[in-house]
């Protein structure tokens, strides 16, 4: 997978500060020492220092002395991150007591780093649930202009090269968002489409999917795909947006040709935008487990700064893959 050593290579070209809540979970630790070997990002580990220093000596973590450790009891800035926490969330009724506690949670003090500008994007989720990786984030870093939802998308390097660029796909939103509405089905499309050019590095060609191809079936689930196909194209003009659209009509041309006339997406798509949680999420995991293809995700994305969420199950190479990920992420959004 060239695309991964590209992914490195950028992130290696112009390190990013990116921070790593867990800092005392050991895959997160091995996969912080082997960044910081490759100088492919400076790392901040949050967590109890001495657990830190422990762990790395018993598993002859040489490099974890060139990190940045941050006590989330004891450190410089916590009165000046309760501060802005407080002022973040007031309208919600945040007390400077109750937030004193919150940036004593990892998860918030590594959001908070982020908005004060201390960090470039963060990593987390080898030991906590999605939920508990994504709510500081939504509430402290809060949204891209022009988007109200984060989503996730992730990266499917299938077997069969003759689908997407040449093996490659990306399919959104596997990861958040159960029941989008057409608005939000909208953004995850541009969102995704973002994702296609800034990671994966191809112009995406969307395929807005459903059950139906353009009238087939009349329901208003296929009624919110297709308001959602005029809200994106309303959203980028130029964007490769098609539907609705059904899988095979989305892939294989010469089903398209058969069902929909007209289209520069249909029969070669190389971007999968699914109507729901459920579809998406099932639909990413059929594909990785019946057709063998890799998997790489969720990629958050529509979020002012990057914070990726791991799966509790992940390896040291999942966490070290999404750390250069989270700095290719970092970087676009700097330029
Ligand atoms: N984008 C941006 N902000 C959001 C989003 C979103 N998609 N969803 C919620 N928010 C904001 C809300 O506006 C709210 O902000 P506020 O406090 O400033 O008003 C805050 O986040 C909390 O919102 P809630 O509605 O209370 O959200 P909750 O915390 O209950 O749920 C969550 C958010 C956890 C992400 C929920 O949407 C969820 O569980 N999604 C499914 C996640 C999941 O299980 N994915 C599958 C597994 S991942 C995988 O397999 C790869």
């Amino acid at each position: 997978m060239d695309l991964l050593q590209k992914i490195l290579s950028i992130a290696q070209a112009n390190p990013q500060r990116i921070v790593l809540p867990e800092g005392t979970e050991i895959r997160t630790l091995k996969a912080a020492d082997r960044i910081i070997s490759e100088n492919a990002a400076k790392i901040t580990l949050i967590g109890n220092p001495e657990e830190i220093n422990r762990l790395a000596k018993d598993n002859g973590l040489t490099n974890i002395g060139k990190a940045i450790i941050i006590d989330p009891k004891n450190h410089a800035k916590k009165e000046l991150y309760t501060n802005l926490l407080v002022e973040l969330r007031k309208k919600k009724g945040m007390t400077f007591e109750q937030a004193s506690v919150l940036v004593e949670d990892p998860l918030y003090l590594g959001c908070l780093m982020i908005k004060n500008g201390d960090a470039d994007g963060e990593v987390a989720g080898a030991r906590n649930a999605t939920g508990d990786v994504l709510r500081p984030a939504f509430q402290i870093v809060k949204t891209l202009p022009g988007i109200s939802v984060v989503s996730g998308a992730f990266l499917m390097f299938l077997k069969d090269k003759s689908y997407g660029e040449n093996g490659l796909m990306i399919f959104g939103d596997c990861a958040v968002n159960p029941t989008p509405n057409a608005a939000e089905l909208a953004q995850i499309a541009i969102s995704t489409a973002e994702t296609a050019r800034n990671i994966a590095g191809f112009e995406p060609r969307i395929a807005m999917l459903s059950f139906s191809t353009k009238g087939s079936s009349k329901n208003e689930a296929v009624d919110k795909v297709v308001e959602a196909t005029r809200l994106a194209k309303e959203m980028q003009p130029t964007l490769m947006i098609d539907g609705e659209l059904q899988a095979d009509a989305a892939l294989v041309e010469s089903v398209a040709g058969l069902k929909v006339k007209d289209s520069d997406v249909a029969g070669k798509a190389n971007a999968l935008i699914f109507p729901s949680l459920e579809a998406a999420n099932i639909a990413y995991k059929l594909v990785q487990r019946l057709a063998g293809a890799e998997a790489i995700g969720p990629i958050l994305q529509g979020i002012a700064a990057p914070v990726n969420d791991l799966s509790r199950g992940c390896s040291t190479d999942d966490i070290f893959r999404m750390i250069t990920i989270t700095s290719n992420q970092a970087i676009e959004l700097k330029k």
